[in-house]
């Protein structure tokens, strides 16, 4: 009996089956652009062609950026928004969780906006509104931030007391507020509640009291960042080049998730507003970097502006060294995904359920080095190519740096002289850094170790180094193989190991 049948099929036939035919990265038409309206990233790592990025052939002009720590996603960032403004003119409004673009911003001359030391946010403000609007936003936030979805009578009691906050304001809530008019703060809409409960006339009065309880906390004197006349002007925030909204001070991760949940919510309103459009370019990037909850959650801005593709004037980047704490619906609808180094088996799953990539690039993501990375593009139309490959590297603006490991110490007068042995190793310095990565040296030492390289005009003699190492805990193991790794001669290395401390440790 016979299990297999040979099959007669035309070669035509053959070729609409993709599997056969697919290719193992887009073409160069699409990869290529004109580089006046388009970012240039990197080369493909088959067939190093050079891979610059437009919105016009994907769906959307939004981004998520993943990989560990150190992996190279703020790098990306920077590269990106640098060349945008090129471009496109494009500003930049960076909601910096943790202060990691901060320096960056101040070098390049761009805006500083530092919540909780210094600069205040009203979180009622309606730049240009209308008060009903504004009122959900809220309220949304607070359900994103708080428990009170689970108490329908206080998320009520809330939301009267902030509408009743606009009217006694005297504004009209379902119009469009004049720009001009100073808006109440939730400080008021408080009072308000409080007058409510001194009345004694509300049945409920522990609802009443809860629901104060919750909104106070956002409008404690001194922690009253979100309840007093903000210091910044939201609508122009988007037109002015380079601004980074430093959360790192607010003092807790809910205060920062408001601070960014306002920020998107009263970005999105300006950007509906002026509609997409093509010619235009990008106008603003709003980046969103491990911003927890505003990614995670369903109900959040970010989501819905993603979701919502092509709509805004504006492409919102969201990056994170979690990826689960990116929500599906996020990777599902961006216009592009950039997956660099993720080691978690948890992750990948996460990744490859989200954007269901091959095997193959699986196990490429986790081996990346620093500035590698997957590209996944979601084009307008379904094409007959792969819609992820992989990038060499992310080519940064910064520049290249050698290094220089001379090891002419450990060489006796004779071995100098006869010239026979190479007497330095020099690499570039992003270079050292990933091979650093490869044999398990920590980010401390890592850091340690370029800042004493750096302070000796970037070059250090082999046992000064290896030393270097070992005092901060390098095991000798590590070391060897690292020196193995450059191919320097066992010879050589037990001559170092040995000059420095030998084989323990
Ligand atoms: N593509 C790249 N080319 C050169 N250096 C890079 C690249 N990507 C990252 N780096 C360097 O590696 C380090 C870590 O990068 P960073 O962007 O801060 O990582 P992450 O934000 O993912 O934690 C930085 O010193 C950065 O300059
Ligand atoms: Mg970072």
């Amino acid at each position: 009996m016979t299990l297999l049948k040979l099959q007669h099929i035309m070669s035509n036939e053959i070729g609409k089956r993709s599997f056969l035919s697919r290719p193992p990265e887009p073409p160069a038409s699409v990869l290529i652009n004109d580089p006046f309206e388009a970012i240039f990233i990197g080369t493909t790592k088959i067939f190093k062609i050079p891979f610059s990025w437009t919105f016009t052939n994907i769906t959307n002009p939004h981004i998520s950026v993943v990989g560990i720590t150190g992996a190279g996603k703020s790098y990306f960032v920077k590269t990106f928004l640098i060349r945008a403004s090129y471009i496109w003119n494009t500003n930049a409004v960076i909601i910096d969780w943790a202060a990691e673009y901060k320096a960056w911003v101040k070098q390049s001359g761009g805006t500083i906006v530092s919540l909780g030391k210094g600069d205040f946010i009203n979180i009622m403000d309606l730049s240009g509104m209308k008060p009903l609007d504004r009122t959900k936003q809220i309220i949304t936030s607070f359900e994103i931030l708080t428990d009170i979805s689970l108490y329908p009578e206080q998320k009520r009691l809330t939301e009267e007391a902030i509408e009743q906050a606009y009217v006694n304001a005297g504004f009209n809530l379902s119009e469009k507020a004049p720009e001009e008019k100073e808006a109440p703060t939730i400080k008021d809409a408080i009072s308000l509640m409080e007058e409510h409960l001194q009345d004694g006339t509300y049945e409920y009065p522990a609802e009443l009291e809860n629901a104060i309880y919750r909104l106070r906390q956002f409008a404690r004197e001194g922690e009253d960042y979100f309840a007093r006349k903000s210091t910044i002007n939201l609508g122009k925030i988007a037109e002015s080049g380079l601004v980074d909204i430093d959360l790192s001070n607010l003092p807790d991760e809910r205060f920062r998730a408001l601070a960014a949940l306002f920020i998107l919510q009263t970005l999105k309103e300006r950007m509906r507003i002026e509609g997409w459009s093509e010619t235009k370019g990008l106008k603003t990037i709003v980046v969103l970097d491990e911003a927890w909850k505003v990614a995670s959650d369903e109900k959040s801005d970010a989501i819905m502006i993603v979701r919502e593709g092509r709509k805004y004037q504006f492409g919102l980047i969201v990056a994170s060294q979690n990826p689960t704490d990116i929500n599906e619906a996020i990777f599902s609808n961006v216009g592009t995904t950039f997956m660099l180094r993720i080691k978690f088996e948890k992750f990948l799953n996460y990744l490859q359920g989200s954007l269901n990539f091959s095997q193959f690039i699986r196990s490429e993501i986790s081996k990346f080095g620093v500035g590698q990375a997957a590209v996944d593009m979601a084009f307008q139309t379904a094409m007959r190519f792969p819609d992820i490959f992989v990038l060499e590297k992310i080519r940064g603006e910064e520049p290249l740096y050698v290094y220089t490991l001379d090891i002419s110490d450990v060489l006796t007068q004779s071995e100098l002289s006869a010239g026979l042995i190479q007497k330095d190793y020099q690499f570039e310095g992003d270079e050292l850094k990933n091979k650093f990565i490869e044999y398990n040296i920590n980010s401390d030492v890592i850091n340690a170790v370029f800042a004493d390289l750096d302070s000796k005009a970037r070059s250090s003699k082999m046992l000064d180094f290896v030393s270097l190492l070992r005092s901060n805990g390098v095991s000798a193991q590590d070391i060897v193989s690292f020196m193995k790794s450059l191919s320097i001669e066992d010879m050589l290395i037990s001559r170092i190991m040995q000059s420095t401390g030998g084989m323990n440790g």
